[in-house]
């Protein structure tokens, strides 16, 4: 499958877009596994990234290089065929109600998608914290496309910022305790601080894991955690989007 490159300029982020898969069924929040040529024999597994956007012209991911796989696919030239399965896993929910997406990083991805096709757009809030400058993300994308949702991010310039940034959070998570939904993407300590004050404020979450991933489609176990009750659930097709009170983390 042909696909271009851009690079934002800044570090090892860019987004990935490849050929249209002609896909009649897909939720924001599934992913794919991708698969270079230069992976050769040495990296077996396909990489797994959100499905950023999809439109008529192709499929959007937005990749951040922190390993082999994903540096290969940052040094992939315009029209390399990549190998790609999907969509896989489950999406998020799409509630006609306040929803408050929390994003963390490259956590970003899935809520292009997720706000460009909510019905209801202007009950959307996203708060985005990031380490790297803002405009290493598709942050004013979101803001373009979709102009009713209420955005706001914060930079994370040193460890001591972090507590600002989640006191921040838990204000929003609590606002949206009563009647509204919250939804949250990032590094797996972002989403354990999201489970606690979710839990403290009784709001209905629901979590989207990045965990390491080999198949991406439930045969190698090498992804799993375990649920609250004490099972082991892969994340690759039982996720990765989890309802908060559900899974242990
Ligand atoms: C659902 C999902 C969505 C994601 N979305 C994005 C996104 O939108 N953008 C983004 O930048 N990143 C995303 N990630 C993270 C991304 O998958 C990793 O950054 C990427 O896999 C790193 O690959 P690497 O080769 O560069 O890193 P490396 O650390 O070199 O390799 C990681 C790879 O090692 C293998 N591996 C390691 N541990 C295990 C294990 N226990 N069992 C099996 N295999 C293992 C897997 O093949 C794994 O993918 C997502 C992850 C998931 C699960
Ligand atoms: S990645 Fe193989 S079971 Fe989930």
């Amino acid at each position: 499958m042909p696909f271009g490159q851009t690079s934002t300029g800044v570090t090892h982020c860019f987004a990935l877009r490849l050929e249209d898969p002609g896909w009649s069924h897909w939720r924001p929040g599934q992913f794919v596994m991708v698969r270079h040529p230069s992976f050769g024999l040495e990296l077996i597994w396909g990489r797994a990234f959100s499905i950023s956007r999809l439109v008529s012209s192709g499929l959007s991911l937005f990749i951040q290089a922190q390993g082999r796989g994903s540096e290969r696919l940052s040094a992939a030239n315009p029209g390399d065929k990549v190998t790609v399965w999907g969509p896989l896993g489950n999406g998020f929910a799409i509630q006609d109600k306040r929803t408050l997406m929390l994003a963390g990083g490259v956590g970003i991805a899935p809520f292009l998608a997720y706000a460009e096709n909510h019905p209801t757009p202007h009950k959307l809030e996203l708060i985005f914290g990031h380490r790297l400058p803002l405009e290493t993300y598709p942050f004013d994308n979101a803001k373009t496309l979709v102009p009713e949702m209420t955005v706001s991010s914060f930079h994370e310039r040193s460890p001591e910022d972090l507590p600002v940034f989640l006191e921040m959070v838990d204000e929003a998570i609590m606002n949206h305790a009563t009647s509204g939904l919250v939804l949250a993407c990032g590094p797996t300590p972002f989403l354990r601080a999201v489970k606690q004050m979710a839990a403290k404020h009784g709001a209905m979450a629901q979590l989207s894991l990045e965990n390491k991933m080999g198949c991406g489609v439930g045969a190698c176990l090498g992804c799993v955690i375990k649920d609250t009750k004490g099972e082991n659930v892969q994340v690759c097709s039982k996720g990765p989007v989890f309802w908060s009170h559900k899974i242990e983390l």
